[in-house]
């Protein structure tokens, strides 16, 4: 049997092995390595974190990644180098098409707020570049009296900053200035200019030259910070482990989190990306040179260079915060202390920049490479369609800006759509395809052979995994989400929370423990799940009543914003659903069916 599907048209392939390395890291190098990543494990126990991080490294990333890879190869000999497509031809059943319209759904979605963040990137090099922030320092310390009120200032002046840049105050905020969106269409531009060009010329040439430029960059940087004179407190509050934290399964999800995130497995990105090799290209090594490239970034560049460096200089309280604050506020602070700090800012946000992109660019070829298998579209026109698209969604979250609500909303439902993918992916190679075939088929040219024990982890360990961790999501994090949403549970949470800061206010001279406080506020205002009734509360609180209807009225927009999000990625999925049933009825179709007549199939893998 021919290696290559002879009648079907030539399709475009990557150029070199290390092009296709270089550009599945760079999908995977992005925010998540260098703010995500150090902040999640900084909370969730420091050096205790990397055990379950390997863990889910090793029974999820690697294994799922390999099977992504193998499939998405195997769709490529179908001429299929989009998600529902590849799916179709490996699986002819209705899972399968709404697994491959999730894998179109996830990246597409992704990209409508990761360019904002990336567009975010690019305002703070620039920035730096203009001496903004050294600007806004010296206003900010003209008149501090000690070291500490120093730190606050500094602190303060860049989160104001991050306020004004993201919009955070009110929905639309974001439309005032006007910058953010010149600094989009930008990201925009560059985005599509390159996705353009095409796999070889335009995705793979790109990531040649920006991943070892931002990996110098980090180096760079890395060296700077670790000649900071007692970095080795930092690198202490960064790693010391926590064992005590293991013991919460908070902890473990958010490992096998970071590690989808970061590696982009489940993403739908990898079947696309792997589907431009050749039959007999190894998938083997390569992905684990990929995934290897992120974990290199990851952990030490990324683990060693924020946290420590925010630790040093600005205090425990500045070093653990979420991933926006430690990115956008901290960072900036640093730059205050740090000698050359303007220099080292530019750097360090041109290099996020450049990693947000490798990884946004990779979020859109999966839709381009749909609509042109699936409907026949040529460049241009899947570029122009995909725009439309993804400008329109990226609108709605932009404006609905405030606290950054949508962002974050749109986030946790598709991290969920994360782990559905990749259950369904597993478990299509384990199970449809049969993990043995499938092992011969991922082993097929490669630089080295998988061991037979793989196809056992594939087929039983990392699906129970992914079941685990879909339970354990369940179990503590669903009935916030649904709460979210919620008008009227929304609507009295906000409520509560303005006598609660309140009454901590009223007791703060009083020394009370957290617990004590907690059960102070549970004395005057009744249990957690009913709003306060201002009659019944002390007079001293009653007075806040115009506040708090104020807070229940805003709770109850915002619930409505989330369901937006919830019902716009829903409609979005089932239009997905129904392009990838017509496709696959049609065009899609057709090929395969080609593609099956001249001889292309799994049992190649034998042979
Ligand atoms: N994997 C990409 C990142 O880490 C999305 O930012």
């Amino acid at each position: 049997m021919s290696a290559e599907p002879s009648g079907l048209p030539e399709k475009e392939r990557w150029g070199s092995k290390l092009g296709v390395v270089l550009a599945v890291a760079g999908s995977a190098v992005g925010l998540g390595n260098f703010l995500r990543f150090p902040g999640v494990a900084v909370n969730n126990g420091g050096g205790a974190f990397m055990i379950p991080y390997i863990i889910s490294f090793l029974v999820l990333g690697i294994p799922i990644a390999w099977c992504e890879w193998t499939m998405g190869r195997l769709g490529g000999r179908y001429g299929q180098n989009n998600a529902p497509g590849i799916m179709y031809a490996i699986w002819r059943r209705w899972p399968a098409k709404g697994l491959g319209a999730v894998a179109i759904l996830i990246p597409v979605t992704i990209y409508m707020y990761y360019v904002l963040l990336e567009a975010w990137c690019l305002d703070y090099c620039v920035f730096f570049i203009k001496g903004g922030f050294a600007e806004l320092f010296q206003t900010a310390t003209a008149d501090v009296a000690s070291r500490a009120d120093e730190i606050t200032a500094v602190v303060g002046a860049t989160g104001t900053h991050f306020d004004k840049t993201f919009g955070t105050a009110s929905h639309g905020a974001l439309l005032e200035s006007g910058r953010t969106i010149w600094l989009v269409l930008i990201c925009f531009v560059v985005n599509f200019f390159i996705i353009y060009q095409g796999v070889t010329r335009g995705i793979e040439l790109f990531c040649k030259w920006a991943m070892p430029a931002l990996i110098l960059c980090a180096t760079i940087i890395l060296v700077r910070v670790l000649t900071l004179p007692n970095i080795s407190s930092g690198l202490g509050f960064m790693w010391n482990p926590d064992w005590e934290r293991l013991k919460d399964p908070q902890v473990w999800l958010e490992a096998s989190g970071q590690i989808f995130f970061s590696l982009s497995v489940g993403f739908g990105i990898i079947l696309c990306y792997s589907s431009y090799l050749r039959s007999n290209d190894d998938v083997v090594l390569t992905s684990l040179s990929a995934s290897s490239t992120n974990e290199f970034c990851e952990v030490i560049l990324g683990g060693m260079i924020v946290v420590p460096t925010a630790f040093l200089f600005l205090g425990a309280e500045n070093a653990a915060g979420s991933t926006f604050g430690l990115g956008f506020i901290t960072i900036p602070a640093i730059m205050y202390y740090m000698p050359l700090g303007n220099f080292f800012g530019a750097m360090w946000f041109g290099l996020l920049f450049l990693a947000a992109v490798t990884s946004s660019l990779s979020m859109l070829q999966p839709a381009i490479a749909f609509l042109e298998d699936g409907f026949g579209l040529g460049r241009r026109a899947s570029v122009s369609i995909l725009g439309i698209a993804t400008a329109l969604g990226c609108a709605l979250t932009g404006y609905f800006s405030k606290g950054l609500l949508a962002l974050d909303y749109a986030d946790h439902l598709i991290n969920l759509c994360m782990i559905f993918a990749a259950t369904g992916t597993v478990l299509i190679f384990g199970w449809a395809i049969g993990a043995e075939r499938g092992v011969r088929e991922m082993n097929r040219g490669g630089d080295f052979q998988v061991p037979a024990v793989i196809a056992i982890m594939i087929r039983y360990v990392t699906p129970t995994f992914l079941i685990v961790i879909l339970v354990g999501w369940a179990w503590t994090k669903s009935a916030d989400y649904v709460d979210g949403m919620n008008p009227e549970t929304r609507g009295a949470q906000y409520a509560r929370a303005v006598y609660e800061g309140t009454i901590a206010k009223h007791f703060a001279d009083d020394g009370l423990t957290d617990e004590q406080l907690e059960a102070k506020q549970l004395e005057i205002l009744g249990p957690e799940e009913q709003p306060a009734a201002a009659a019944a509360l002390p007079q001293w609180l009653s007075a806040l009543e115009q506040d708090a209807l104020q807070a229940q009225a805003d709770g109850r927009k915002d619930a409505n914003v989330a369901r937006f999000v919830f019902i716009g990625i829903g409609a979005f999925w089932l239009l997905l659903v129904a392009l990838t049933d017509i496709a696959c009825r049609n065009r899609i179709g057709r090929t395969v069916e080609q593609a099956e007549r001249d001889g292309v199939g799994l049992e190649e893998a034998s042979v």
